[in-house]
């Protein structure tokens, strides 16, 4: 779109990405398109098929050529086990961030990394078990474990998310924006508190209900550093940055209006005091009974899970905000004709502005890899 246009700083006049533009509620031509979670585990191989049909004589003769363009996601891990290892090496990060740009061309290459990676940095030990998920070595529980934890200085920890935003930032050059993410106050204390992933929070609420100013405590540090974090992602090259808060599910809407959106707030006005035009898009899973107020965060964009009709969510949120979302990532395992039904009702529902198509959650490991590829082949051939 023509409102779109910027100088590049090498002098060439570059369209912006379309999922800035989608953002800032200019037309658009389709509604951008990424996935989240679209880097990693479902991915097989990352291989370009060149089929060269060759005709000798009477036979026809079908030849496939394989091209490696690079190693699956799979064939990584079984090199470098280790998560931490992978997400915190600058070239495996950019190699597993573009495997799914290679394949799928996304309008949004989010940075391969987690939300705890800021973590180790703040004086709080961890690890990624496979099969387990996340494990916090020694859990948080009274002032004094909270006195110890770090602010987090992002060029000193984790120098090599500032390096890969970078180079990704080169790579897809503007044909799609780089996603950066941090994860919400909430989660993480969550997760610090809990040990890992929890079912009943017990340990939190615990904390939460009897000694909140802890809590308190704690939740301050992380929205300080994750103000922090985004600040420095977005002068590394992200475009635009999620934030996960994937368990403000478990509070009751008073208790969120406490412990989570508070502190989402000062996260949101602390970045646009200094980067007024980088979009954040809020994600709070189960954010159903929450709707009308998580805009009094601030950020530009909601993204809906699938237990809200899009059109009820988008009346709910009001006009102002970008929607993104919210096709449940178990469609991705029903027919190809399913997939297109589904992805057309929600851009139908979503309107013809200010939407950015994505699941309602994380693909699920064990997707068909050709659904994905499905999937993104109508959303680009969408025409509002
Ligand atoms: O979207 C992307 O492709 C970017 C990569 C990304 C990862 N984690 C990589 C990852 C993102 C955006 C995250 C965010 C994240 N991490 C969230 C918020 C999103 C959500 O799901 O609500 C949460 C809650 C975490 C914490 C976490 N890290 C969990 C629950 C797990 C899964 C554990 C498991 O084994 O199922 C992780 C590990 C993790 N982070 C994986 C990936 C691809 C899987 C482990 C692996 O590939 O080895």
């Amino acid at each position: 779109s023509a409102g779109g246009l910027v100088a590049e700083s090498k002098g060439a006049i570059t369209a912006e990405p379309l999922l800035l533009n989608a953002v800032k509620g200019l037309d658009v031509e389709r509604p951008p398109v990424w996935l989240m979670r679209q880097a990693g585990r479902y991915m097989k191989a990352v291989a370009v098929f060149v089929f060269l049909l060759i005709e000798s004589g009477l036979s026809f003769f079908l030849m496939a050529v394989e091209i490696l363009i690079s190693q699956s996601y799979q064939a990584i891990c079984e090199k470098h086990p280790s998560f931490r290892e992978r997400s915190e090496n600058v070239d495996l990060v950019v190699e597993i961030s573009l495997q799914p740009w290679k394949v799928f061309k996304p309008d949004g290459v989010i940075l391969f990394s987690d939300i705890l990676t800021p973590l180790a940095g703040m004086n709080i030990p961890f690890d990624i078990v496979k099969g387990k998920g996340p494990v916090i070595f020694d859990p948080l529980s009274t002032q004094n474990d909270v006195d110890v934890v770090r602010e987090f200085v992002p060029e000193e920890s984790v120098p090599y998310v500032g390096e890969a935003l970078t180079i990704l930032r080169k790579e897809v050059g503007n044909e799609a924006a780089v996603l950066g993410f941090v994860g919400a106050p909430f989660t993480l204390a969550s997760y610090v508190v809990e040990g890992g992933s929890s079912k009943h929070f017990s340990k939190i609420k615990r904390l939460a209900f009897s000694e909140p100013k802890v809590l308190h405590a704690l939740l301050q540090k992380f929205a300080t550093s994750m103000a922090k974090y985004v600040k420095y992602q977005a002068d590394h090259g992200a475009q635009a940055v999620q934030i996960f808060d994937s368990w403000a599910t478990e509070l009751s809407p008073v208790d969120f209006e406490e412990f989570s959106l508070p502190y989402l707030k000062q996260i949101v006005d602390s970045v646009k005091l200094t980067h007024p035009n980088l979009p954040i898009i809020l994600y709070a899973s189960g954010s159903g009974g929450l709707l009308e107020r998580l805009p009094l965060t601030g950020v530009d964009v909601v993204s809906l899970d699938w237990t809200v009709d899009m059109a009820e969510g988008r009346r709910r949120l009001g006009s102002d905000i970008a929607v993104q979302g919210n096709v449940d990532p178990g469609v991705l395992f029903g027919s190809k004709e399913f997939i297109t039904s589904r992805i057309m009702d929600t851009v139908k529902k979503a309107g013809n502005r200010k939407h950015i198509l994505n699941l309602g959650h994380g693909i699920v490991v064990g997707t068909p890899e050709e659904n994905v590829a499905h999937f993104f082949e109508v959303a680009k051939n969408i025409r509002y």
